[in-house]
């Protein structure tokens, strides 16, 4: 008998399953063995390792290909299961409360003898913590009865996943399983605050909107600013690449590219993030049209404006970072 070669896409995509209280208990054991297991979230699918389990999170960072000093965020099902692993301070009860289940992730000290493993935060004195709300999400984290360590479950520097299928097509069968519950519904990794900083500083703008966190806490450090930034690790990595160059700020395509439009006034045969404007429709819909036009051979995507404010943001940054990194490579 024919066996399909070992890294086919076929073979991946058995891995592939939907998600149902029986395989959220598989995925969860698969975890509790020390294996990969890939979940949805509301924002990316995340690829799952036990966090207290050195050789399991060693294994997220050969299976993304990872540089060892990008820390990972640790995903928890509440509140309490976090304070058991980071210190909190009045502002991250105060974050907690108001977003938390959500697309927010707290960056604080870490606590001694937390269990965590110390490759988790990449041998930094702090660590990241979310709580996602994404029903399977946090059924498989309660399943797992224990911290998730979860990057984003794509190959370190590539476009994030939003479905199972870009999870199969990127880690192939280095990961045990994926769980697939459809699309993300926000399309864009969690917001990152440090809160070992004073004023708290905007790691990564992403779901949660910059402007709602301010209005609840008041001023952010910007982390682009060197002026008032600390610093993050990962921040100067290649990020969000598409193999093929990206031109941001576009009225139109040049011969050889594709447009990305945005907004009621594109031309009508270009794919559209959103026909009619909306930002939080556009980030959902951002990562899965960057991978069909890469994929659709042509020579560069041309991408119109996206208005600076809200989920925008989280958009512009992602394409800014992909741009350099897509333009990086193909100058090389
Ligand atoms: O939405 C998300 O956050 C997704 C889903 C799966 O939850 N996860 C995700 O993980 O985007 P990842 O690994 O792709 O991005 C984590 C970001 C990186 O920029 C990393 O440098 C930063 O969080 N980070 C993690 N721990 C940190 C720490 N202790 N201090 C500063 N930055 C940290
Ligand atoms: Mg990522």
């Amino acid at each position: 008998m024919k066996h399909p070669p070992k890294h086919s896409p076929i073979h991946s995509q058995e891995r592939i399953v939907p998600a149902t209280p029986e395989t959220i208990s598989r995925a969860a054991d698969l975890i509790g063995a020390g294996k990969l297991a890939a979940f949805p979230t509301e924002t990316v699918y995340g690829l799952g390792a036990d966090a207290t389990n050195d050789k399991a999170v060693a294994a997220i960072f050969a299976a993304k290909q990872r540089p060892e000093f990008n820390p990972l965020i640790v995903h928890l099902a509440d509140a309490g299961a976090a304070r058991k692993i980071a210190q909190f301070n009045g502002l991250a009860d105060e974050l907690a409360q108001l977003f938390w289940p959500g697309s927010l992730t707290l960056v604080l000290p870490g606590k001694k003898q937390s269990g965590i493993s110390p490759l988790v935060s990449a041998g930094l004195d702090t660590i990241a913590v979310r709580v996602p709300r994404q029903p399977v999400a946090a059924a498989f984290i309660r399943a797992a009865g224990r911290p998730i360590a979860a990057p984003s479950a794509n190959l370190s520097g590539t476009v994030s996943p939003t479905s199972a299928d870009h999870v199969a097509s990127s880690l192939g069968d280095k990961v045990d399983m994926i769980l697939d519950a459809g699309p993300c519904p926000l399309g864009l990794e969690s917001t990152v605050i440090d809160l070992t900083e004073d004023p708290p500083a905007l790691l990564r703008p992403g779901g949660l909107p910059v402007e709602v966190i301010i209005a609840a806490i008041g001023p952010l450090a910007d982390a682009g600013n060197p002026e008032t930034a600390p610093k993050s690790p990962g921040m100067s990595e290649r990020h969000y690449a598409t193999t093929v160059s990206l031109r941001l700020n576009a009225d139109k395509a040049e011969p050889g590219e594709a447009l990305l439009s945005f907004g009621a006034d594109a031309p009508r045969r270009a794919l559209n993030l959103s026909r009619r404007g909306d930002l939080e429709e556009a980030a959902a819909n951002l990562f899965a049209m960057l991978r069909m036009l890469d994929n659709s051979g042509v020579r560069g995507i041309a991408v119109m404006p996206i208005p600076e404010r809200g989920l925008g943001r989280a958009i512009n940054d992602r394409l800014r970072r992909a741009a350099q990194s897509a333009n990086r490579d193909a100058n090389q």
